[in-house]
């Protein structure tokens, strides 16, 4: 075995090794390898991820451009073209066969049909690797993967390894927990130390570190842990950065986290030391289950966004770790446009007419907070035109994307609250910024735009019985249904009324 691994880490090899070439020459195979971006192998040609489409349920398999590269956007693109796409499995390159699935319900349920969590928006994450479009996987509250059947993830104190690269500006606090890593196989709180994955975010219900987070910490289970202490280990930084590596490893009596750049730099250790002093940490009681977005109960109210990530065997070294990061620098992580379609320019005041046959001569209007379609002309009285009219800002929770001022309500925007849409005042809280913020594409029925949710990416401006919600293509809701959907989430923008 050592021969081949000498053979493999020859120079040419090494100069083009995948994150998990690197974990197999330190001695710490991956069990686990997921990306939605790009091969984590050199040699790595299969599917990366498989996605469904809204107009006829079909799906198809992502691959690599070329072996050991960057995921075929284009290819996902042309079968998405004209509808919407969700991620339905997130495929395992190990060979270990550690695919992720939409999770089933736990201790907690999820909120669609039967209590699954949502899936992922296919679209929602656009990146760039190299210059190369690639999409990540968009965990707004509520979405979840998962296996409780695996292969080769560590259990009870076994060693292991793991690291994600993610969206260091999208986290949340309220919720639990936008996690990576090992849980519990029922799905249930199973007690301390049955969990041990990758926390990113700013909870402060269990540990902190310093200043207000995101923090990098280890969900552990009934705690996530910054240091060894169960509150504040100041070690742990503020994490800052758009593209975030968050390292967790644990063997028996000693763990890490470590972190950094995933665009820049190396890798920092935030923690490296004895378990938690507090019982149930020492040994621990892994279980080997992978979540991904979720706590280990399925707790599914925190959000997050992940590019790539992977579990070993064995505890790596921080050496590996660092070529690793290497590595991850080399792949060239980059921002890409949030939005398409006809421009909408910042500082525009604007109307939006429906385009449903039957319904187009109806704009989006407002009745005090309720957001309808009414049916505006040139000789309509002046407050309808008002209220039918809106002013562009820049997007309060992400300025690649718009937020809509009320024309009529200075300082109300338009946001979705229980997934209908509202005029609100702006109250300044995280939870306003990101509901008020949409980012527009081209219209799905091939006329103007249709208006995303930045924060529920899944779902889309929809006049349903002639109210304005956010809709998703098929869901629990009414006004999720399939019928009209194209139609109902395209509005033609032209220059306001007043
Ligand atoms: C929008 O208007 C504000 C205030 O007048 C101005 O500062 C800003 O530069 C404008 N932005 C664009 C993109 O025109």
């Amino acid at each position: 075995m050592r021969s081949s691994l000498l053979v493999l880490s020859s120079a040419a090899a090494l100069a083009i090794a995948g994150p998990c070439d690197i974990y197999a020459s330190g001695g710490t195979p991956c069990v686990a390898a997921h990306s939605t971006t790009r091969a984590l192998y050199s040699a790595f040609s299969g599917s990366l991820y498989q996605v469904k489409r809204g107009s006829d349920g079909a799906t198809t398999n992502i691959a690599p451009l070329s072996a050991g590269g960057v995921a075929n956007a284009a290819a996902q693109d042309s079968f998405c073209s004209g509808t919407t796409c969700l991620i339905t499995i997130i495929y395992d390159q190990s060979g270990k066969g550690n695919h992720l699935t939409q999770a089933p319900p736990g201790g907690f349920k999820g909120p669609a049909a039967n209590g699954f969590d949502n899936l992922a928006s296919a679209t929602a994450a656009p990146v760039t690797l190299g210059g190369h479009k690639a999409y990540g996987v968009f965990v707004a509250p509520g979405t979840g993967y998962r296996n409780d059947a695996t292969n080769g993830i560590a259990k009870g104190d076994a060693a292991e390894g793991m690291y994600a690269v993610l969206d260091g500006t999208h986290f949340n606090g309220c919720g639990c927990c936008f996690d990576y890593g090992n849980a519990e196989t029922s799905a249930k709180d199973t007690g301390n130390g049955h969990m041990e994955a990758i926390y990113f975010g700013n909870n402060k219900v269990w540990g902190t570190g310093s200043g207000n987070g995101p923090w990098i910490m280890a969900d552990l289970e009934n705690g996530l842990f910054s240091g060894q202490g169960t509150k504040l280990n100041s070690g742990d930084p503020t994490q800052t950065s758009r593209f975030l590596t968050a390292v967790v490893k644990g063997q028996p009596g000693l763990w890490a986290i470590r972190g950094g750049n995933a665009a820049s730099g190396s890798l920092s250790t935030y923690y490296s030391g004895g378990r938690p002093t507090v019982g149930g940490y020492s040994p621990m009681s892994k279980e080997g289950a992978i979540i991904l977005g979720i706590g280990g109960d399925n707790s599914n109210g925190a959000q997050g966004t992940f590019y790539e990530g992977v579990m070993t065997t064995g505890y790596p070294s921080d050496a590996t770790e660092n070529s690793v990061q290497a590595n991850i620098v080399a792949a060239g992580y980059g921002t890409s446009s949030l939005v398409g379609g006809p421009a909408i320019n910042i500082n525009s005041t604007i109307s939006l007419r429906a385009t449903t046959a039957g319904y187009d001569t109806r704009y989006i209007a407002h009745n005090g907070a309720a957001v309808n379609t009414q049916v505006v002309t040139s000789s309509s009285t002046n407050a309808l035109k008002l209220s039918a009219s809106w002013t562009v800002v820049p997007g309060l929770g992400n300025s690649g994307c718009i937020s809509l001022q009320s024309r009529d309500t200075t300082g109300s925007y338009l946001r979705h609250s229980n997934f209908a849409l509202q005029v609100s005042a702006n109250d300044g809280s995280q939870a306003f910024r990101e509901d008020a913020t949409f980012c527009p594409e081209a219209g799905l029925n091939g006329q103007g735009n249709t208006i995303r949710s930045w924060s529920h990416p899944t779902r889309f401006f929809r006049h349903f019985n002639n109210n304005l919600y956010v809709s998703s293509n098929g869901g629990v809701h009414d006004f999720d249904a399939t019928g009209a959907f194209n139609d109902d989430v395209s509005f033609v923008v032209s220059a306001a009324f007043a």
